[in-house]
């Protein structure tokens, strides 16, 4: 019969199969146990939102271009989720009074994006969502940067594989309104292409800036800007403004300065850098903001992104609430993960596997079976009827199933098994009990 159908998924969407969703599970258990280690709690919500919900915050690219979305039967626009953040504030204003304070939630959504699959970017993938809300002072970006870190050593990242790029849109704003003294249009068209620093060459970042409408004055000194350190950020306003009443007014710049003394003394700063081209697509941020890289070359695309976003649970009720938090991506983490050789040897499901030695005797196989599933272990019974032993030890062997129980007439008649060892290939006669404190 023709096939017509074909094998692949939809383009950018995902197929797990057992041992690529072994290593997803991985990744998001170890990521969720350093998470919980800091006291968050798990949330859910729906696959659908209406579109509303991302209208107002979500940026130009990620609304305009990238969502998925439709009119269901009843006439309502409707979207596949492309982030976590805004059903996050929507729940959290849905019950503000009730929720204790300050917020620690994560959760684990995959999310929907209409964008050209390439290394780093497909169109579906799964997030790592975790989000402080309810405090409004650095401790909170101090505690989520924290457990980005914890979360990077605990997939066994160090310092020497990554750098979280650290900025603050305050300090941005204040820098382009009274420093390079840009129009709100030309502000909102320099944000998009400072976005794109990382990713553009200089003459194309000059070009674009002035397609927006700076002149060459102003385009060398944001590019001086750009490079700035830490310490020397106070000297790049010249405005004809004393320091001290540039810094009064420049509340980004306080905010950087505390933040970056605040993780030099949790022991954070060898993964932390000021960048100031780190910007954030999302409309939402208000203060601080930051993205993960890889420092290999060839992956380019950041890991993590996040910040801090004082208006977002307004959009849906009247009392505001400061929340910051991150998003840290699957597909991006994977090709770090391989990049560094950080992917363990992920053992199978199965512990065991009942194999007979001759077919009389299959009850007492899945007896076997059934006693040590009670103890807990993971135990597959061969069941085609017509193999020879020799394909089910080779079953075993493809499966990497570390332990095999052959059972026959003998063994079922004193009430043992043969216990092999797969990986020694060594055999013995064993009862039960045994087998339980062998291999559990
Ligand atoms: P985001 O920067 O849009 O932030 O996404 C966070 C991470 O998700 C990225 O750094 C990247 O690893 C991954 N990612 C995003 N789009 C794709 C894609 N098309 N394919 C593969 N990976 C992708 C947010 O979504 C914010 N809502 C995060 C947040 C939480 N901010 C505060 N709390």
């Amino acid at each position: 019969m023709k096939t017509v159908l074909g094998v692949k998924p939809y383009k950018g969407a995902r197929d797990f199969y057992p041992k690529e969703m072994a290593l997803h599970k991985w990744i998001f258990a170890t990521m969720t146990a350093v998470v919980e280690q800091f006291g968050y709690e798990q949330y859910n919500g729906p696959m659908l939102e209406t579109f509303e919900v991302y209208a107002a915050k979500s940026g130009e690219e990620l609304v305009n271009e990238q969502l998925y979305h439709f009119i269901d039967r009843g006439g309502r626009k409707v979207v596949i989720r492309p982030e976590m953040t805004p059903t996050l504030a929507r729940m959290v204003a849905g019950r503000i009074q009730e929720i204790p304070k300050p917020i620690r939630w994560y959760s684990t959504p995959n999310l929907w994006r209409y964008e050209r699959p390439q290394r780093g970017r497909l169109r579906e993938h799964w997030q790592l969502n975790v989000d402080h809300l309810g405090t409004d002072s650095l401790s909170a970006e101090v505690e989520i940067l924290d457990i980005a870190v914890s979360v990077m050593r605990a997939l066994g990242a160090d310092e020497s594989m990554f750098v979280i790029y650290i900025n603050n849109r305050h300090l941005m704003n204040d820098f382009l309104v009274y420093e390079l003294q840009l129009t709100s249009d030309q502000i909102a068209g320099a944000a998009r292409i400072i976005d794109k620093h990382l990713k553009i060459n200089q003459q194309e970042f000059d070009r674009e800036l002035q397609e927006v409408g700076l002149n060459s004055e102003q385009i060398d000194g944001l590019n001086k800007f750009l490079t700035s350190k830490i310490d020397d950020l106070k000297n790049c306003f010249s405005s004809g403004e004393s320091e001290s009443e540039f810094e009064s007014k420049s509340k980004g710049l306080k905010q950087l300065q505390d933040l970056f003394a605040r993780l030099e003394e949790r022991g954070l700063t060898p993964y932390c850098e000021l960048n100031l081209g780190v910007m954030r697509g999302l409309d939402y941020y208000t203060g601080t903001v930051f993205e993960i890289f890889d420092k290999h070359p060839d992956n380019n695309r950041a890991l993590f992104g996040g910040g801090r976003y004082d208006e977002l649970i307004s959009l849906f009720q009247k009392t505001s609430l400061s929340g910051v938090g991150f998003g840290a991506g699957d597909v991006t983490l994977t090709h770090f993960l391989e990049t560094h050789s950080l992917i363990p040897d992920i053992d199978p499901v199965t512990e065991v596997l009942v194999c007979f030695a001759d077919q009389e005797v299959r009850q007492y196989g899945h007896d076997i079976a059934n006693s040590l599933r009670k103890e807990s272990l993971k135990v597959e019974v061969y069941l085609p009827e017509e193999d020879k032993l020799k394909k089910q030890l080779k079953y075993a062997n493809q499966k990497n199933i570390p332990y095999v129980l052959v059972v026959g007439t003998d063994e079922m008649n004193e009430n043992v098994v043969q216990l092999k060892d797969m990986k020694t290939s060594q055999q013995k006669k064993c009862t039960l009990q045994e087998v339980v404190s062998l291999i559990s």
